[in-house]
């Protein structure tokens, strides 16, 4: 009993020094920039002074880019920089592109260039779109009589089409805006649970904030319209919308790219054509049939995807959820990419929804994103979405290569050596060295650590 005392006492105490050391703060986002840093030094960096200048190091040193960089979000302190590279050699539909990427991780570029030389010289990259539209929906909920329900709805659709004439105006000059709404039962699955679903076509853009918009709107005057709507005044039973937001999973927005060759073509002097095909092929069979590999399959898939995502200043996250959604949506979580070998004829392919943008948003707004736009000849977003498949492709068809050949370490290990040498402060001449040395040995952290410590 005591000794529960003595631990709940502990704990307070604990507790109220861990307060004390780290006092809430209000109105953060009201200080200046300055201020902010002030304030996590003395509370979270122990005044370290290396901590400060480091944070204010990766400022830009023009302040208007600065500021630009710091209006993206709220208490923005400094910039976190990621690589920019570029994967060269691209034959999609037969025009050579350079694939802006960016991304942290070792061997992701390389691995891009190396199947793009590949498939470069065995007929490029075929990509097409298949569809373009994007979702919201209006969820709601309604406990009345679902023959009310659909009738009021039959009555409302035109009411709240005209709603958002004021926003889809200009989207509408330009061919997009709202096109359908229609109205889905899932009170079967959660008591009286209903939505109305919207699709859009956005061209260009996103088109997020639009959606987003259109939908708030339409809520509204649903709901209001409700109101007055006589059969639910009958029974007191009117719709209550819970919320109001676009879909990521775009599975109506989508891209397929491909690429093919004799299968002979595919020998190379590590390896048999047929062989590696047939090996190539059980790889993705696998990554069809078994979750824990198709995960990982298709996580390399992103590898590719998401750098060019983030390159063009798009949202990887919605991309990445909209896309394992899809892998998802046959009731099992599978692989992303197909292949199979016809009439000797090996052909390997992708299917991913990708909904993106070239302009709005942050494609517009970040610098660096108006140069990758650039780089890619300022596509719109049909070719983007393009490019992005193929990103995906070629970094899959990289990481199976390797995987069913020699194995992702030896490339990857290679890529990461400058890591490790950086992590120890390795001089220039020593990473020189080291470099010339692990051509022929096997990199680990240990085996670099050990190369240092005897050669000095
Ligand atoms: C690593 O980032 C990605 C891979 O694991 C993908 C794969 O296993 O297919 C190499």
């Amino acid at each position: 009993m005591l000794s529960e005392k003595l631990d709940l006492k502990t704990i307070f105490a604990v507790h109220f020094l861990a307060i004390l050391m780290n006092m809430p703060v209000s109105g953060f986002s009201k200080k200046s920039k300055a201020e902010k840093i002030q304030w996590l030094a003395e509370n979270y960096l122990q005044n370290s002074t290396s901590s400060i200048a480091l944070l204010k190091s990766y400022w830009n040193s023009d302040p208007s880019v600065q500021q630009l960089h710091d209006d993206f979000i709220e208490n923005s302190l400094s910039n976190y920089y990621l690589p920019f590279g570029v994967a060269p050699n691209f034959l999609i539909n037969g025009k050579i592109y350079a694939l802006p990427m960016v991304t942290e991780e070792s061997s992701v570029v390389a691995a891009a260039s190396n199947a793009a030389k590949f498939w470069l010289e065995r007929g490029g990259f075929k990509a097409e779109v298949i569809s373009t539209e994007k979702n919201g929906q209006i969820h709601f909920n309604f406990f009345g009589e679902e023959e009310a329900l659909q009738d009021f709805f039959d009555y409302v659709r035109p009411k709240l089409k005209k709603s958002i004439h004021r926003l889809e105006k200009n989207m509408k000059t330009r061919g997009g805006g709202l096109e359908e709404l229609s109205l889905v039962d899932k009170s079967h699955i959660l008591e009286g649970y209903f939505y109305v679903h919207a699709t859009f076509d956005t061209l260009d853009a996103m088109g997020a904030n639009f959606i987003n918009s259109c939908l708030e709107q339409m809520a509204i005057v649903f709901e209001e319209e409700a109101k007055d709507f006589e059969p639910f005044q009958k029974d007191g039973n009117y719709p209550e919308v819970v919320m109001s937001i676009l879909s990521n999973y775009v599975p109506e927005c989508l891209v397929r790219a491909e690429v093919s060759c004799r299968v002979e073509e595919l020998t190379t002097k590590h390896h048999d054509g047929n062989q590696f095909a047939q090996k190539f092929i059980r790889a993705i069979d696998i990554a069809k049939t078994e979750t824990r590999r198709a995960v990982t399959h298709n996580k390399g898939i992103m590898n590719g995807v998401d750098a060019v995502v983030l390159a063009t200043g798009n949202d990887f996250r919605a991309v990445e959820a909209g896309v394992h959604a899809y892998a998802g949506r046959n009731s099992y979580y599978g692989s992303l990419t197909h292949a199979k070998i016809e009439n000797e004829v090996f052909i390997f392919w992708i299917e991913l929804p990708i909904a993106i943008g070239t302009i709005g948003g942050l494609t517009s707004l970040h610098p660096l994103s108006k140069v990758a736009l650039e780089i890619l000849q300022n596509p719109n977003a049909k070719e983007l979405m393009k490019i992005m498949a193929v990103a995906g492709l070629a970094q899959n068809f990289a990481a199976i290569r390797s995987l069913v050949t020699t194995g992702i370490q030896k490339g990857h290990m290679k890529m990461h050596l400058m890591n490790i040498l950086n992590q120890l402060h390795a001089s220039k001449e020593e990473k020189e060295r080291a470099m010339d040395h692990f051509l022929k040995n096997t990199i680990s952290h240990s085996a670099v650590e050990n190369f240092l410590k005897k050669r000095n």
